[in-house]
């Protein structure tokens, strides 16, 4: 099965979105996961082979690997998952990429660059909304100011959230993780929500607080700028919550009260509709600045961020089966470049 791919949690909200848009275009991925019931499901209705293997068994990894080119793993949090499918892929050399945000996520794979070049293996995390279009924005920031000390980047994302990404959020909280930036090229742990700035996105100021993005990661391995905050705007509401959040921590670790937390989040949707999904538009925004005061600024706009994971998360793909790789741990500009993302539909850049 050469130049074929596994999509590994596919029965997931995201994993599901894209094997069905993989599937549109003609594309035949091997659906995979731990979940029997929910995999026959959707390979019976895709028409597609599926594989049930669980992430601790490496020789069920290792057999669902033989012969394919890459996996796009959906299965998150990868805090718990990213590690045993990255183990499989450097021990078969298959090219692994994944839709995490996690901050500690991109520093364990970035930890393995050497190992993965050795293998012939490109490692490459966050080719959904977490963070093609903020790497890419990054990125392009650097190359109009290559100078540049300090990077901020602000995220507005006008759709909703999946199940999946509010328990990745839920497990974060509960493990005491506030906020994150870089500082010194170092990453530094800061309140959750430690520092509120007005940003025009283009449509009109809206308040926004400092989040812990994949970007204050991956942004130091694609620009090398040493000094990196990332902002989302929030209603004034919830960033009155999340600074109420930082106590909050220790709630969760009562025995039960993350278990409530994970079966209300299990109550509702699994994600966005397909109607929020298609009328749902991200905005984003970046500033690269240096020490003698000179100052660039980008705006963005991008797809809902659920339908842009699809898109991005399949564009990149496309090109890994294409041959288009770099083996060792990449980001996506790393991996193709800061105009990457303008290969997607309905993306503007835009400097100003
Ligand atoms: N980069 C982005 O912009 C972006 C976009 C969307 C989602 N995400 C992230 O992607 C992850 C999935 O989101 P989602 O909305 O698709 O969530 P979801 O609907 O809850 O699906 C999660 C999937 O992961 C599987 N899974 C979870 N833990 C597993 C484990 N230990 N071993 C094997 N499989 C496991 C689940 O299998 P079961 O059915 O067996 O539970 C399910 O298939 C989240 O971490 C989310 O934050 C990122």
């Amino acid at each position: 099965m050469q130049n074929q791919f596994v999509i590994y949690g596919a029965n997931g909200y995201t994993g599901a979105l894209v094997a069905r848009e993989a599937v549109t275009r003609g594309l035949r991925p091997i659906l995979a996961g731990r979940n029997a019931a929910a995999l026959a499901t959707l390979a019976g209705e895709l028409g597609l082979d599926y594989r049930v293997v669980a992430l601790d068994d490496p020789a069920g990894l290792d057999n669902l690997l033989d012969g394919v080119t890459a996996v796009l793993h959906c299965a998150g949090p990868f805090v718990f998952t990213s590690q045993p499918m990255a183990d499989a892929c450097l021990r078969n050399g298959v090219h692994y990429l994944d839709i995490t945000g996690e901050i500690g996520v991109y520093e364990a794979l970035a930890a393995r660059d050497t190992e993965a070049k050795a293998a012939g293996v490109m490692l490459l995390p966050g080719v959904g909304f977490d963070i093609v279009p903020s790497d890419c924005l990054a990125a392009h920031l650097k190359r109009r100011l290559p100078t540049a000390t300090h990077l901020t980047l602000g995220l507005r994302a006008l759709g909703g959230v999946s199940q999946g990404t509010a328990l990745t959020g839920l497990e974060a909280i509960a493990r005491g993780e506030g906020g994150m930036v870089r500082s010194g090229g170092t990453l530094t742990p800061v309140p959750n929500a430690w520092k509120t700035r007005t940003i025009d996105f283009g449509r009109g100021p809206r308040p926004a607080v400092t989040i812990p993005w994949g970007d204050v990661a991956a942004a130091w391995y694609s620009t090398g700028i040493p000094n990196i905050e990332v902002y989302m705007a929030f209603p004034e509401s919830m960033i009155k919550a999340m600074k109420v959040s930082r106590y909050l921590g220790w709630l969760f670790r009562v025995p039960g009260v993350k278990a409530l937390a994970r079966s209300r989040i299990r109550s509702g949707a699994p994600g966005p509709s397909a109607s929020a999904r298609a009328e749902g538009v991200s905005l984003l925004w970046g500033r690269a600045e240096d020490a003698q005061g000179r100052a660039v600024e980008t705006r963005m706009q991008t797809p809902e961020g659920y339908t842009l994971t699809v898109l991005a998360s399949l564009l990149i793909v496309d090109k890994v089966l294409a041959g288009a790789v770099k083996p060792g741990f990449q980001t996506p500009s790393m991996a193709f470049g800061a105009d990457l993302v303008l290969a997607i539909a309905g993306v503007v850049r835009t400097d100003l």
